[in-house]
């Protein structure tokens, strides 16, 4: 964020633009951008690489993006940042790698009811300092809307040879049943502090 603008930028304010619980998102809140700015990359990689893949080689050549590139590409910018990056949902598909945990929960949950309460969808986030045994941790989850191009894998109609490699690679898929504006999942953060 440019400096100068950072002090006329409220708590209010920054509530209004990112949907942060207003205690929590303060002018000076270095970690959230930073949280943010890797979920925009998180994001932004998939997307194109999903993209690409769909061109190429359609929904089940593309299944290999989400199963491997998915949290190869988190590996990567967690290494890169010193946080720990995933995904989450209510209704996972990779139940091993992206089960949510309490705090995870809660926030999808939260999320449900904001969204059901009429908040805009590309607003739900959340940021939060939790104990755990890790000691303090800065932990941070943005909600990750469903697209059209999402539903050929996560929609009410997969097409028969999609749903075959589904079925053989994950017995227990829950991801499925999705319409366009649903929360999909979320994006999932976090980074120990430093006491
Ligand atoms: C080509 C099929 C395909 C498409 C299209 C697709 N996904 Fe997925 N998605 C998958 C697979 C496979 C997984 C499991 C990945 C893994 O094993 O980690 C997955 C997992 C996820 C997860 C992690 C949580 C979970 O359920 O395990 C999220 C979130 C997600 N997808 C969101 C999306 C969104 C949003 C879109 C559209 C922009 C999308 N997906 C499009 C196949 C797809």
């Amino acid at each position: 964020m440019n400096p100068i603008a950072r002090p006329i930028l409220t708590a209010a304010g920054l509530y209004l633009l990112t949907g942060l619980t207003p205690a929590l998102a303060s002018a000076d809140d270095p970690m959230t951008e930073e949280a943010k700015q890797i979920v925009k990359e998180f994001a932004g990689q998939l997307l194109s690489e999903l993209n690409a893949a769909l061109e190429s080689s359609g929904p089940v050549g593309a299944i290999a993006v989400c199963n491997e590139r998915a949290p190869a590409i988190a590996a990567e910018l967690g290494e890169s940042s010193g946080w720990e990056v995933g995904r989450t949902s209510l209704k996972t598909r990779n139940t091993l790698l992206n089960t949510p945990d309490a705090w995870e929960m809660q926030v999808l949950e939260s999320f449900e009811t904001r969204l059901a309460d009429g908040q805009p969808i590309d607003t739900l986030a959340r940021a939060e300092v939790v104990e755990d045994e890790r000691g303090r941790v800065f932990r941070f989850m943005k909600a990750i809307p469903t697209a059209e191009l999402c539903l050929a894998c996560h929609g009410e109609h997969i097409a028969e040879p999609v749903l075959e490699v589904l079925d053989e690679h994950y017995p227990d898929d829950r991801a499925r049943g999705f319409k366009v504006g649903d929360i999909r999942g979320a994006f999932t953060l976090s980074k120990p502090l430093s006491d």
